[in-house]
């Protein structure tokens, strides 16, 4: 498969994310939501999670983005579900590290997440696919609060 073709197939996958997002809404009754935004665009994510002892048991998004931002979100939610948490953190290591075009390794159970490789070219939309992934960590990594608003600065 030539270059163009793999970069059609994973544009394809990022637009069937973008168009039939995956976990899609509300946990009304999770036991943490993280709202995150980008202000050098106005995206906003809020991600909601459902963890019982330090499994993410359900990830639901919502928010206003755009393809690329979006469709990560919904990529990410399908990647967490049921792993432990710590499985989770390594997997926003890997993501982070194809973002910024080192080496990586995705498993299986990562999903379409790979579709989102050829970000690492692009480095303004780096943030864009990072937004969901930033959420989780800020999220999973406080301590004792549930409800976070966060606010992506230009240096992160
Ligand atoms: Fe704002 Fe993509 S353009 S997150």
């Amino acid at each position: 498969m030539s270059f163009n073709n793999l970069d059609q197939l994973y544009r394809s996958v990022i637009m069937d994310h973008y168009k039939n997002p995956r976990n899609k809404g509300v946990i009304e009754d999770g036991s943490m939501t993280i709202d995150m935004n980008n202000p050098t665009c106005g995206d906003r994510i809020r991600l909601t999670l459902d963890i019982v002892d330090d499994v993410v048991k359900n990830a639901k998004f919502e928010g206003e983005g755009c393809s690329i931002s979006m469709s990560s979100a919904s990529m990410m939610t399908e990647a967490i579900k049921g792993h432990t948490i710590e499985e989770a953190l390594k997997m926003s290591d890997e993501f982070t590290k194809m973002m910024l075009g080192e080496d990586y390794e995705i498993t299986e159970d990562m999903g379409d997440i790979e579709a989102l490789s050829g970000v690492a070219k692009f480095p303004a939309r780096i943030k864009c696919a990072t937004l969901a992934w930033k959420a989780f960590e800020r999220g999973t990594k406080s301590s004792d609060e549930t409800t976070i608003e966060e606010v992506i600065t230009d240096n992160e």
